[in-house]
């Protein structure tokens, strides 16, 4: 098989997972990879393992380049089953093999693999010399697991900095530039929204942070999807953007409905909303993707989500997606709500609540309807529409 080389003696040596469709619930319908790298110098070090499940063609790929039973480092950026679980499979080789780890790391370490590891642990500057290469160690707490850090090449300005920067992309081409760049970015945005813009607050200071440090960053070789090489700044200035929370004039409408009320309500708050000059993304919960919807999320303005009531309280659907969608704490948006019920409503109130409580910006107007709505009730779905069509131009964010 022939070897991919980053620069001159760092390959990449990780597993492409074309057929995953669930990455613990994400849907990944472009499947992923789980990228590590070895550096072959004085001392030879693997950066980051694969999956287990696809331990022995890690193992092969390094053969082919070196024996793994060589190895005098394994660098873990990052706990993570996906990026971790082949370390036990490796350290069978590589008997003398120094583990480096945070000191987070390290206790997560011995909680999943057991406590008979050689692990090293290291600080942010810390380095290694490997020989004509250095390994410089930037602890990166909670991007995202309390243990991550970014490892960085100094000679080579390669920054490895785990599930940052990263794609949930399966792919024959390992490099920005060769690849469809709308793809790339789709992918590289729905990773962002679903997995790190909790983080979006310390993110922007870790960016800071490494401009203070003043490294050159030539390529950002991430654990997932494809490596940053012709142009690495477009990602770093695409979670800047992210982050600060920057968003257009869209509104995303998601809800769920029993015998359609819910969703002819949906559809004229869209039409309102058209009507107005707002972008619309319109999902229906059970027939989408909940990964697909926060993409949609992450630069619009205005969340619209609307619930039939169901026993007193929110559709169970709907419920579910508050909790995915507040824990992942999108910035800067308008929250709104509707609804239909048959005698006691509720689900408005309670969507309302939740979202509050979360501390996110509501419209304090609803807009909820007995029963199956009238061509006049539909009318003043419109009208709601177009009122948070006017909130939105009025949003400066
Ligand atoms: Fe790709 Fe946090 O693991």
């Amino acid at each position: 098989m022939s070897q991919v080389e980053l620069t001159s003696n760092i390959y990449w040596v990780g597993a492409i997972d074309w057929n995953i469709r669930d990455f613990h619930g994400y849907k990944t319908r472009r499947g992923t990879t789980y990228n590590a790298y070895l550096i072959v110098d004085k001392k030879k070090a693997l950066i980051d393992t694969v999956k287990y499940t696809f331990s022995n063609e890690l193992i092969q790929k390094i053969n082919e380049i070196t024996s793994v039973e060589n190895l005098d480092y394994i660098i873990i950026n990052h706990i993570e089953m996906d990026h971790s679980s082949s370390l036990p499979k490796i350290i069978e080789y590589a008997k003398e093999a120094e583990i480096i780890a945070t000191e987070r790391g390290k206790l997560g370490l011995i909680k999943h693999y057991g406590g008979n590891l050689n692990i090293k642990t290291v600080k942010t500057g810390d380095e290694l010399r490997l020989g004509e290469k250095t390994l410089r160690f930037v602890e990166a707490p909670m991007l995202h697991w309390p243990d991550s850090m970014f490892t960085y090449l100094v000679e080579d300005g390669i920054l490895m900095p785990n599930d940052a920067f990263g794609q949930h992309l399966a792919s024959s081409q390992r490099f920005d530039d060769e690849i469809n760049q709308h793809i790339l970015m789709e992918e590289a945005a729905k990773y962002y929204a679903n997995i790190l813009m909790p983080f979006a607050s310390l993110i922007i200071r870790k960016i800071q942070e490494l401009i203070k440090m003043q490294i050159p960053i030539r390529m950002i070789a991430p654990s997932h999807g494809i490596i940053w090489r012709s142009n690495p700044s477009k990602i770093i200035n695409a979670y800047m953007e992210w982050s600060q929370g920057k968003t257009r004039n869209k509104a995303v409408i998601v809800y769920d409905t029993m015998w359609g009320s819910t969703d002819k309500i949906a559809r004229a708050i869209s039409e309102g909303l058209t009507k107005r000059g707002i972008d619309v993304k319109l999902f229906k919960l059970r027939d989408s993707d909940k990964t697909e919807i926060v993409t949609q999320i992450l630069d619009a303005k205005a969340v619209i989500i609307g619930s039939p009531t169901l026993n007193n309280s929110v559709f169970p659907s709907v419920s579910a997606f508050l909790t995915y969608v507040t824990g992942l704490k999108p910035k800067g948006k308008i929250w709104s709500f509707f609804g239909s019920y048959g005698w006691g409503g509720g689900a408005v109130k309670k969507m309302a609540e939740k979202i509050r409580n979360a501390g996110f910006e509501i419209y304090e107007q609803t807009m909820e309807i007995k029963y199956v709505p009238t061509s006049e009730e539909l009318e003043k779905c419109r009208k709601f529409g177009e009122e948070i069509a006017e909130k939105i131009k009025e949003n400066r964010n």
